[in-house]
């Protein structure tokens, strides 16, 4: 494994795996027995970045709650500590079991964060969460009672680190401003969807008619660049099986990637992978470890042999002239 270091303030920045597991569908879709055998062969490997969030897995009709609560029994019956840095999200949990975070969100309210937040506590079973995330926007709520409400646990050290996810690259600046005048921490971990086929930024997304505030694009990337000491995560880096599986690719949840340059970069994918020995999905996650702007994947895993071809990934050193190939492509 290779590891690397998030966050700058020495109080709370941690040293974390390059490749994250997430874990939205552990004690749900995935039985508790596999999610265990990931769990325990993503920490075996060296693995100590976990995701999850509070509204996970909402969509079986539920608020949410399973996936910290499966975390929480998988940490008390394997006595880990502060080895693994488990981060979560919370202000996209559905306000009423049916609903969802588009019609009925928590949203990022004062008494929401910090009643959401003690609510993951105890289902992780951890005094303090390490990474916090916003997990979509409030437009309802200031951002100036969103930031304190964030900076307060920090302060009161029950939230380590602190990130933001599904915001406009503006409202990512904003609230950083508002925290750096304030002088309190601000989001220092930005997770988006991210992979390396280009996606369309030109269609409305579900929570705005002017595009998808989940997508890493140019204005996010730019603002990384421009900021290294900020770390990017990507989420869905395998297009949830899509470069293996056309169609899953297909599928209307993927329309982003229904364009012209789509097929050229696949097969320069391809053609790589062959040059490399490698899987498509191996070259994806190293082209995003090893980029000049460096992205965390964050991977999902329904067994054991998926996560070991992640796993493998890691120690894949594309060189100069396969990263240029994958560049021009379509
Ligand atoms: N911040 C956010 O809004 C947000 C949104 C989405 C996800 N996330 C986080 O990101 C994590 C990962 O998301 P994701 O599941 O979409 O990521 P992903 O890694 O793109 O997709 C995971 C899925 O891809 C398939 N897969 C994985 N490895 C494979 C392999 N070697 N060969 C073939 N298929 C493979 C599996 O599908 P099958 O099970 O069908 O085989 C697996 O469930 C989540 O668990 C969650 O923690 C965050």
């Amino acid at each position: 494994m290779k590891y690397r270091t998030m966050g700058t303030d020495p109080k709370t920045r941690r040293e974390v795996s390059v490749l994250s597991l997430g874990t939205m569908h552990f004690g749900t879709a995935t039985d508790e027995a596999t999610s265990f055998a990931i769990l325990d062969r993503y920490a075996a490997a060296g693995g100590t970045f976990i995701d999850t969030a509070d509204n996970y897995a909402y969509w079986t009709g539920t608020q949410g709650g399973e996936s910290e609560e499966l975390l929480g029994r998988w940490r008390r019956s394997r006595g880990v500590g502060d080895e693994i840095l488990i981060a979560t999200k919370l202000g996209a949990r559905p306000l009423a079991p049916g609903t969802t975070f588009i019609d009925n969100p928590e949203g990022l309210s004062a008494r929401v964060i910090r009643e959401s937040a003690q609510r993951s506590r105890d289902r992780l079973g951890m005094p303090r969460l390490d990474l916090l995330y916003a997990h979509v926007d409030d437009p309802a709520v200031p951002m100036a009672e969103t930031v304190e409400a964030f900076a307060e646990l920090v302060a009161e050290g029950t939230v380590g680190l602190l990130g933001v996810s599904n915001h406009w690259a503006w409202q990512v600046e904003r609230a950083r401003n508002l925290a750096a005048a304030a002088g309190v921490p601000g989001y220092e971990v930005l997770q988006y969807q991210y992979s390396y086929l280009r996606p369309r930024t030109d269609l409305p997304g579900e929570r705005s008619p002017d595009g998808m505030q989940g997508m890493l694009g140019g204005d996010l990337l730019s603002y990384l660049r421009a900021e290294p000491q900020l770390t990017a995560v990507a989420y869905s880096p395998l297009l949830r099986g899509g470069y293996v599986r056309q169609d899953k690719l297909d599928a209307a949840e993927f329309a982003e990637f229904d364009h012209p340059g789509t097929p050229a970069r696949l097969a320069a994918l391809r053609e790589v992978a062959k040059d490399a020995d490698a899987t498509v999905n191996q070259v994806v996650l190293a082209w995003l470890i090893g980029a000049d702007v460096p992205v965390i994947p964050l991977i999902g895993a329904s067994s054991v042999a998926q996560l070991n071809e992640s796993l493998t990934a890691v120690d894949l050193e594309l060189s100069a002239d396969q990263r240029a190939r994958l560049g021009a492509a379509g």
